[in-house]
């Protein structure tokens, strides 16, 4: 296990934590199949404050009407004083890039430093109960990412032990792989979709007759897909990203907007895929080497919306200068 802790502090405070993408095996790790995500530094970051009444972003019925934001204060601020909560992201939303496990791990590293700090592993779990309580579905992966930062593999080859998680007959264990050096370029098609909807929708699709060979397919390329990122061996990792996006077109959740990044990317790249829940959302690429400013070009001609992104080596975590300071507030 690793991370340092996060450190007690007062109130006011801020504390960000980064997006995601995923490289391999999304919804297989639902069912406890290997993944491997990547935090990316497009960061997430809540100002939290005393004030007489609570609001989320001005709104003071927030606490009922965003699940994540209630499960939050439900879980880690039960009969505290009310809050200000400022958000500001980088990250789109619904966009299958990490939006609301960036804001579970930051708003539960502010709330835990305001009641006395959490050590890292415990903040990986809180992380996960608030994701998992406001979605009703899901695996950690996106919450270790934005807990742990860098590349992890979830039930896959790895190096040290970062987290580990269980729930019912299921078991996720988060381990270190070491970062290649590599730019990906990641583009949000525009249309936003629900994780939770297309979770279930692929679930049913995998309780066909087919559904257990389609698992072992999935298993095999993450792994696969895994040990290439591990080699640093850019073809193998391009082949596995293209098998990994046939595997989640089998599935159902392909899109004619994802098809046409892709298709528009194809020269520029070595390998691309749907990154997240898919059914809209994003595709992530990994660029022919110094062509990844093409690749973007390449997607946003075609109706993206593309960053280029390098991994986020620091997980969820206090910022240090003063909230005032650093809550950028749009003109
Ligand atoms: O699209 P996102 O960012 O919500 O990612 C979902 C990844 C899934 O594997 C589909 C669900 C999960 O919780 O792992």
């Amino acid at each position: 296990m690793s991370g340092d802790p996060i450190p007690a502090a007062a109130l006011p405070l801020a504390a960000r934590a980064p997006g995601k993408c995923i490289l391999f095996g999304e919804h297989a790790v639902v069912h406890g199949r290997p993944e491997l995500v990547l935090a990316i530094d497009l960061p997430v970051q809540v100002g939290i404050r005393a004030a007489p009444v609570g609001r989320l972003n001005g709104d003071p019925d927030a606490s009922t009407t965003n699940p994540y934001y209630r499960t939050a204060l439900e879980r880690l601020w039960p009969g505290g004083a009310p809050l200000e909560i400022r958000v500001n992201s980088r990250v789109p939303r619904a966009a299958g890039l990490g939006s609301s496990a960036a804001f579970s791990a930051a708003i539960a590293a502010g709330l835990s430093a305001a009641r006395g700090g959490v050590a890292r592993t415990e903040l990986a779990e809180r992380a996960f109960a608030i994701e998992r309580g406001a979605q009703g579905v899901g695996s950690p992966g996106d919450t270790a990412a934005a807990v742990g930062g860098g590349y992890l593999s979830l039930n896959g080859p790895g190096g040290d032990t970062v987290f580990q998680f269980a729930e019912g007959d299921r078991s996720w264990t988060a381990r270190r792989i070491p970062d290649p050096s590599w730019s990906w370029v990641v583009a949000y098609s525009g249309l936003p979709r629900s994780t939770a909807d297309a979770v279930r929708a692929v679930g049913r699709r995998l309780a066909e007759p087919d559904g257990p060979s389609l698992l072992e397919e999935f298993q095999r390329v993450a792994e696969e897909g895994i040990a290439a990122v591990q080699g640093e061996d850019r073809a193998a990792v391009g082949r596995c990203l293209d098998a990994n996006h046939a595997l989640l077109g089998k599935v159902g959740v392909s899109h004619p907007r994802l098809e046409a990044l892709l298709a528009a990317a194809r020269e520029s790249m070595v390998g691309g895929k749907l990154t997240g829940a898919g059914a809209g959302g994003s595709v992530v690429v990994l660029p022919l080497p110094g062509r990844e400013l093409e690749a973007a070009r390449r997607m946003a001609r075609a109706g993206g919306l593309p960053f280029v992104v390098r991994p986020e080596p620091r997980g969820a975590s206090l910022v240090s200068a003063p909230p005032d300071e650093q809550v950028v507030e749009p003109p």
